[in-house]
């Protein structure tokens, strides 16, 4: 796993968007895997801000997202169709018609679970994933003991993870208890991997996500079996890390080393 850690929250914001930036220009037509939660709402600012300013173009990629609640519609202000429009679909080109999330009001959500994999294949696969890490080490939503073999399905959501998303919503009581999620090796396949994690709160799953053994038991340890899996963090999201001079030494102050 290629480490990178930046001093500040925003420089590490910054380079992350710096990565995507990089792989739209030079292949605009890349397929996007993209995520939500607190941590990519900046990422979204800093990208809609390159758009505006610096000529950005998202136009000719297409998207497909992580995750959806279900039971709740597109339009449902806490979905993530909503959030994903208003963090950033609706801020820059992309054709809507190109982006994609799990549909969370599926009559079956089965049969929407297998139909996502399928557009995911018809498009080619993923050529870059955007991931950020639950602080009970989930990707996408792949709970702790989640199968690594795992591919789009739904899964039931850990009192944890409610409980950190209840925020969005009126109560724990009304904070979803299922969502529609890529597997583990859904994210697997992506040609690359980008995860994103920032804060102390993280701390304790990114060491156990780049230094801890691979275990179903913190489903980001998956991404140890990723050839190109790069994760970007601030200061205090690499506090529980034991190598971290050495990840320092390879890339200082998160910059590419002189191999790359
Ligand atoms: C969101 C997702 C989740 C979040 C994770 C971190 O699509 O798949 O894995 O990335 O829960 O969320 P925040 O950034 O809110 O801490």
């Amino acid at each position: 796993m290629k480490t990178l850690i930046l001093p500040t929250p925003e420089s590490a914001i910054k380079r992350a968007a710096d990565i995507i930036d990089h792989t739209v220009r030079a292949t605009p037509d890349t397929v996007l895997g993209l995520a939500t939660g607190g941590t990519m709402l900046p990422l979204y600012d800093e990208l809609a801000q390159r758009h505006r300013e610096d000529g950005l173009s998202f136009a000719a990629t297409t998207s497909f997202n992580l995750d959806e609640y279900i039971g709740l519609a597109p339009d449902h202000p806490c979905s993530y169709h909503r959030y994903m429009a208003e963090a950033f679909f609706e801020r820059v080109d992309i054709d809507p018609t190109r982006t994609h999330l799990p549909r969370g009001d599926a009559a079956d959500p089965h049969v929407a679970s297998n139909a996502y994999e399928t557009l995911i294949e018809e498009a080619g696969g993923i050529d870059l994933q955007l991931l950020g890490i639950g602080q009970n080490g989930h990707i996408g939503f792949n709970e702790p003991t989640a199968s690594i073999g795992s591919r789009t399905r739904i899964k039931t959501l850990t009192a944890s993870t409610r409980q950190a998303n209840q925020r969005y919503f009126a109560s724990f009581e009304e904070t979803p208890r299922y969502a529609i999620t890529m597997g583990v090796a859904t994210i697997l396949e992506s040609r690359k991997c980008l995860l994103l994690a920032t804060g102390e709160a993280k701390a304790d799953a990114v060491a156990r996500m780049i230094e801890g053994p691979l275990s179903a038991a913190c489903p980001a340890s998956a991404l140890q079996l990723h050839a190109r899996a790069t994760v970007i963090l601030d200061q205090a999201a690499a506090t529980g890390l034991k190598f971290s001079e050495y990840y320092e030494t390879v890339h200082p102050q998160g910059r590419d080393r002189v191999f790359d």
